[in-house]
């Protein structure tokens, strides 16, 4: 029998029709290039099931929606109090893209903008393999199945990149990168570019959600006091210049991407990924917002 929770995030999916502003992102070509009508979403429990509906299979690329992870893993390589010397966990109240390092110490405010997600890139450990592999590794594990890299948008992001390598010359003139800053930035925008799905990024979620444990396979992939501490920094500085609206209305720890993506965590309950091309004034998708604001009210996720 059809679970009557398809039927709810069905008429979520309804619930955007008549939501038709925003814009793709641009700076990217090949982001310009998306279907911007797509839109989909999914929930997972932190029993691993997973529920989804619109366009569920879908690839789009995970962006930003990276960075919590990536942050998470640098933690897991060197312990955190090694990566708060180099990344800080102050809300910059800025866009994603700021070319803004703290002028006391040098550092990025935060791992979640992109100065601190390149910092954070570079403190992942290499061992033989390069880093965005490790980090390929870990959404591999977390979504349950091969994730691998759409290689023509990483082209397409590498050639527009100026910016990104302008923030990580800036790192590496405050010693704050240890790492060549074209390197670094390459496989930065590598591990933006990994191909995913709603269901891929619930399942993502989900394991934040479950304290660090993939819910299917059991593994533990985090430790519960390093997903507390992403759990926080997402909550105060993953939807950047809004993340004060986001805390009011949504109300959950959520990280956006440009391609279209919003991951949201309840913690000890449940992940919920959504996706829709077309962005809002501060790079978030409008119809996701709208998706996330629902649920939220619906389900009653708002943790205050
Ligand atoms: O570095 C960039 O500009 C992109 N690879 C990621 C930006 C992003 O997803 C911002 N979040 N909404």
């Amino acid at each position: 029998m059809r679970s009557p929770i398809l039927d709810y995030l069905d008429g979520i999916i309804a619930g955007t029709d008549h939501v038709d502003s925003g814009a793709l992102a641009d700076y990217i070509p090949e982001l310009a290039a998306a279907d911007p009508d797509r839109v989909a979403v999914a929930l997972c429990t932190v029993n691993g099931t997973v529920y989804a509906s619109g366009d569920t299979d879908d690839r789009f690329s995970i962006q930003s929606m990276s960075k919590p992870f990536a942050y998470a893993l640098a933690i897991e390589d060197r312990g955190l109090e090694d990566v708060l010397e180099r990344v800080g966990v102050e809300p910059s109240g800025e866009a994603f893209n700021e070319l803004s390092l703290d002028p006391e110490t040098g550092k990025p405010r935060n791992p979640m903008i992109n100065a601190g997600a390149i910092a954070t890139h570079a403190l992942v450990k290499r061992d033989d393999a390069a880093a965005v592999d490790r980090i390929l590794a870990l959404f591999s594990d977390l979504a349950q199945r091969p994730v691998g890299i759409d290689e023509a948008l990483a082209a397409s992001e590498l050639a527009t990149g100026d910016r990104n390598l302008g923030l990580a010359y800036l790192l590496h003139a405050s010693d704050q990168l240890g790492h060549d800053p074209a390197a670094a930035v390459e496989g930065y925008i590598r591990q933006c570019s990994a191909s995913v799905t709603v269901r891929d990024l619930a399942l993502m979620a989900a394991t934040l959600a479950n304290g660090g444990v993939q819910p299917n396979s059991g593994l533990r992939l985090f430790s519960r006091r390093n997903t507390r501490h992403v759990l926080s920094v997402m909550a105060s500085c993953g939807m950047y210049d809004a993340a004060g609206d986001w805390l009011t209305s949504v109300g959950i720890p959520a990280k956006s991407g440009v391609a279209g993506g919003i991951i949201g965590v309840l913690p000890g309950q449940v992940g919920v990924a959504v996706f829709s091309p077309r962005l809002d004034a501060h790079g978030n998708s409008a119809r996701g917002v709208v998706m996330m604001e629902k649920l939220s009210e619906d389900l009653g996720l708002h943790l205050m």
